[in-house]
């Protein structure tokens, strides 16, 4: 069948929800298309039957019959039960986080977009985020982690790539540090403007393993064009050896110690 969607230029869907928005776009792409043809003929239709040719004396009294006030009417009744009886009540659903929200399986990633580039945090295995301060921002310290907060011994970031696990509810809580900026992730049928001061959730559940783009959404300034980064959704298992590349760069003090059962011994003495 023809994809309107596709055809006018969108992306392959990859989230579990994202059928839906294609279903409501490709609705009302159509259903527009419908009203511009039935308006285009109505307005030739009226040039013709109300041309000056036709109509050498002018009519002042207009039209008589009550035809049109019942239309008028009809189409105000269809449009509320339209908005009340659906847009409202699927809206609701939508914006209704707390399967994700409230869901100890979500993997929660906070985003925090800067001029040009989007940098990601990730809690670690124990799941709890550090915390942050603009103070502690340093060249090997990007997001000002807090070096005495302990549950930052396992959190790491990354720069312009986010890793996802397949089929595993998301949560994505995206911040600015400088201007506004829009998180888009077109394949997740998802977009977030990105607000200094504020942390804004978005959930979604990635279906479909792979690499695609994520883009800036909002006009941020001269770098605009180039705040692009990439979202890859792999496996459990594959994320689990990329977490573990992190943390090593992100704590290589740790990843160089041999493992604490180990060093328990040894440290012993030298003290
Ligand atoms: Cu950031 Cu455009």
């Amino acid at each position: 069948m023809f994809d309107i969607n596709k055809f006018l230029g969108m992306v392959p869907n990859a989230s579990e929800h994202g059928k839906l928005v294609d279903v409501l776009l490709a609705v009302c792409h159509w259903f527009m298309l419908f009203l511009f043809v039935g308006w285009s003929i109505f307005f030739i239709y009226t040039l013709w039957r109300f041309h000056r040719s036709r109509n050498p004396k002018a009519d002042y009294h207009g039209v008589q019959s009550k035809a049109s006030a019942h239309l008028e009417f009809t189409v105000v009744v269809i449009e509320a039960v339209l908005l009340l009886g659906f847009a409202m009540p699927i809206w609701a659903k939508r914006v209704n986080g707390e399967n994700y929200m409230n869901n100890a399986n979500s993997l929660r990633v906070h985003c925090i977009g800067e001029q040009f580039g989007w940098n990601f945090h990730y809690a670690g295995p124990d799941g709890v985020f550090a915390r942050t301060n603009p103070a502690f921002i340093s060249s090997n310290n990007p997001l000002g982690i807090d070096p005495n907060d302990p549950a930052g011994a396992d959190d790491y970031y990354s720069r312009n790539e986010i890793h996802l696990v397949n089929n595993r509810p998301t949560v994505i809580e995206i911040t600015s540090r400088d201007v506004i900026h829009s998180f888009a992730l077109k394949h997740m049928r998802m977009a977030q403007d990105a607000i200094p001061g504020s942390r804004i959730p978005i959930w979604f559940k990635p279906i479909r393993a792979g690499e695609y783009e994520i883009v800036c959404a909002q006009l941020c300034g001269s770098g605009h064009f180039g705040m692009k980064g990439k979202m890859v959704v792999e496996d459990q298992k594959t994320f689990d050896a990329w977490q573990k590349d992190q943390m090593d760069l992100a704590h290589p003090a740790a990843a160089a110690a041999p493992a604490p059962a180990a060093a328990a011994p040894a440290a012993a003495p030298a003290k």
